[in-house]
């Protein structure tokens, strides 16, 4: 049983459910008047762009991009694109969902990219925020929760490519990655 593998419950859906409410409202009242693009990093992003957008009330685009650079429970540091846009963003304001902002190096390099490509602003939403392990001066502006340094799988987040599918944001056991 999946639930057999969890230390414990982090962030429970209800929470989750909650804060995607209010990081919404946020969100819709900062873009009034513009029509930003919304960017979705695959894979990870998707059970919280989904919870996210529904709360999002003003006219905007979504669109997914795909990077990797994670093995196991460890950033390779090298920042690949798998799955480019396929749509013009200049002069948009862009918004990039992710799952987690650990040591910068993903969305340092995101952000590069999307300004290359001619956006006029580059902003970030993350559902959780590991400031403890960062190592590059990128801070997401919308966070919805700040966590402590440990591994955490569920609503979007994987240990080689599994959990994803958990409702909640919960703390692998030590025993699952050791081995
Ligand atoms: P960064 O480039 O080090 O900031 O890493 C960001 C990416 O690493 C995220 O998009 C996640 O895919 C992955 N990641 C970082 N910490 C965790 C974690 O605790 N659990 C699962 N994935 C993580
Ligand atoms: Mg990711």
């Amino acid at each position: 049983m999946l639930m057999d593998d969890v230390k414990e419950v982090l962030i429970s859906q209800e929470k989750i459910t909650e804060r995607c409410r209010e990081l919404g409202e946020e969100i819709s009242r900062d873009y009034e008047g513009s029509v930003p693009v919304i960017i979705g990093l695959l894979k990870g992003s998707v059970p919280f762009m989904a919870e996210l957008m529904k709360n999002i009330t003003i006219d905007c685009e979504t669109e997914y991009m795909a990077v990797s650079s994670y093995s196991g429970t460890e950033s390779m540091g090298d920042v690949k694109i798998v799955k480019d846009l396929d749509r013009s963003i200049v002069s948009r304001d862009v918004l990039v969902v992710e799952d987690i902002v650990d040591t910068g190096k993903t969305l340092e390099k995101v952000k590069e990219l999307l300004y290359s490509k001619g956006a006029h602003t580059v902003k970030v939403v993350a559902l959780l925020d590991k400031p403890s392990r960062r190592i590059t001066d990128i801070s997401a502006e919308y966070v919805g929760f700040t966590i402590p340094d440990e591994f955490v799988i569920g609503f979007g987040l994987d240990f080689n490519q599994k959990y994803r599918n958990l409702p909640f944001v919960g703390v692998l056991k030590e025993e699952i990655y050791e081995d």
